[in-house]
């Protein structure tokens, strides 16, 4: 017995030095850790389950028979973060370049597919070459199998990406298929084809951090959430973000105790709203002011500034919030802002997360290069996901809503569970300097009486009350009493029901 014990130590330190000391010190050279240094830091202490630490690929082609690694580069397994079940894959650099091989893949799918049938979310921790070149379709046929798995998990467990080293080619597709995408900033890279490609086709020179390095993608592209200095910060801050999503799309929602009273009121908010309707103010400080404890999880705080998403809890259960940012174009609605928040609204409703709404918005932003860029298609994709959204949904106007951006977020006539304003509520089909100007347009030479029209028009439509007076708004509030309205609503609406009519799926505008 002692025999077999022994070798089994041997084996599994074996798997555990992966490609070799050597290599284990290029990766630390280069500011990253090993893929089990990371799911150390990732996981609870001692909560990690390994799978699958003996697997090695098939291939001989190119001398493979010779070069075998236990575990081929990918380290599977289960484990908990604050005591909730994950699963887990973090690919192994140090291992062909964490490249992905059949056997690799098939390590990957075995948790995705257990991860489903228990109900818990997926983590990935990608830090690979891309398909193993010495194994041609058979690789591609893994990530294929990857892929096919991300679309059936997508809505029915969390499936998170933290991209730790390079991730090239198809490669991308998997997490660009899961629901959020972590970076690491100056070694992790995400693009379709790399420089040299780029180089001799389009004769663009571009390095790999330019064309797609964490600060590109978390404010050019969009493809990323949320970019972090090193490996450490990164994964600490993802065992944060896990806290707030459910388990499943059949769990409830994680729940955490709080000493933040829902009743607390909060003073300040009531002058929040600058007395002149055009200066800014900064959404999130009524965020920061509303929600438990100050604790907001923001997604994408550097791509569409101009709306803000992110998790918070309201009475220790988590929110959805999307929220008009007036510092930033004034808080309209764009191309970028619809698709950022189209997307988060989605994944509340998938993993039934009640969604707070806090509206302050102009309007479209109006010009060439939004039309031209099919603002109309990507418009519709923010009003679809509301209007499909069956989760609670609480919506606050804090000041303006104009035109089409008032009936898309989340406005009653989209099935908005409790929709509030403030007594500083403007609710009208424009502002009332451009609404004059196309109603009264024979009085432009005449600037008294322009004024004069401008100012009944602010007195008839720059309050909340005609929207009240037909329901549209169920009561104007308090700013300082905000926290409590809330709070009360979303308890009022715990156990909300609403289903849409049976469909295979909806076609949401792309
Ligand atoms: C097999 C690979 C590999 C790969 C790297 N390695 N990528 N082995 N298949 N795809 C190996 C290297 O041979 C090397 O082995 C070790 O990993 C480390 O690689 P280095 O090149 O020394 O590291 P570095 O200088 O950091 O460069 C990393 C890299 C580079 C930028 C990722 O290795 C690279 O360009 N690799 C190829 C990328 C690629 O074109 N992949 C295919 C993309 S297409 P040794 O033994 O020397 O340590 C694709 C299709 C997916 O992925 C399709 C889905 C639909």
């Amino acid at each position: 017995m002692q025999d077999v014990l022994r070798q089994l130590e041997e084996k599994r330190a074996a798997a555990r030095i992966g490609g070799g000391e050597k290599r284990i010190a290029a990766q630390h050279g280069k500011g990253k850790l090993t893929a089990r240094e990371r799911l150390d830091v990732l996981l609870d202490p001692n909560s990690f389950e390994e799978w699958d630490m003996y697997v090695e690929h098939r291939s001989s082609d190119f001398g493979m028979a010779e070069q075998k690694i236990p575990g081929d580069g990918v380290v599977t397994g289960y484990g908990t973060i604050n005591g909730r079940l994950v699963f887990v894959f973090s690919q192994d650099f140090t291992v062909f370049g964490g490249s992905l091989s059949e056997a690799h893949a098939e390590k990957i799918c075995k948790i995705m597919d257990q991860a489903m049938r228990v109900g818990a979310p997926v983590i990935g921790l990608n830090d690979s070459g891309g398909a193993r070149i010495q194994e041609g379709v058979a690789s591609l046929a893994g990530y294929a199998d990857v892929f096919q798995r991300n679309v059936l998990a997508s809505g029915v467990v969390p499936q998170i990406s933290l991209i730790m080293g390079p991730c090239a080619g198809g490669a991308v597709y998997s997490p660009a298929m899961t629901d959020f995408i972590f970076m690491v900033k100056d070694s992790s890279y995400m693009f379709v084809t790399g420089p040299d490609v780029v180089k001799t086709v389009t004769h663009e020179s571009v390095t790999q951090e330019e064309l797609g390095g964490a600060i590109t993608h978390t404010t050019r592209s969009g493809v990323a959430d949320l970019a972090f200095e090193n490996d450490v910060e990164a994964l600490l801050q993802l065992r944060r973000f896990v806290d707030f999503l459910p388990a499943s799309n059949r769990a409830a929602g994680p729940v955490r105790p709080t000493t933040d009273s829902a009743e607390r009121a909060e003073a300040s908010l009531d002058t929040l709203i600058p007395t002149n309707p055009n200066k800014p103010y900064d959404m999130k400080e009524l965020i920061l002011k509303i929600v438990d404890d100050g604790d907001f999880f923001e997604l994408q705080p550097s791509f569409a500034a101009n709306i803000i998403t992110g998790f918070a809890r309201m009475e220790g259960a988590t929110v959805g919030i999307v929220a008009n940012q007036p510092l930033v174009l004034a808080g309209c609605l764009d191309i970028d802002s619809a698709r950022k928040a189209a997307r988060f609204v989605r994944f509340c409703d998938c993993f039934e997360i009640p969604i707070l709404t806090l509206v302050d918005v102009p309007g479209f932003l109006p010009g060439t290069a939004q039309e031209f860029g099919g603002i109309i298609k990507h418009g519709a994709k923010l009003l679809f996901a509301f209007a499909e959204a069956t989760v609670p949904k609480v919506t606050l106007i804090t000041r303006k809503a104009y035109g089409g951006a008032y009936d898309v977020m989340s406005s009653k006539h989209l099935r908005g569970d409790v929709n509030f304003a403030w007594p500083s509520a403007e609710i009208a089909v424009m502002g009332p300097k451009g609404a004059v100007e196309i109603i009264f347009r024979g009085d432009i030479g005449d600037p008294a009486k322009l004024e004069a029209r401008t100012e009944e028009y602010r007195e008839k439509f720059a309050n909340p009350f005609i929207a009240a007076s037909r329901g549209f708004i169920d009561d104007v509030i308090t700013p300082h009493g905000t926290r409590r309205r809330i709070c009360r609503s979303l308890a009022m609406l715990r156990e909300k029901k609403l289903g849409n009519p049976w469909k295979k799926h909806d076609n949401i505008p792309l």
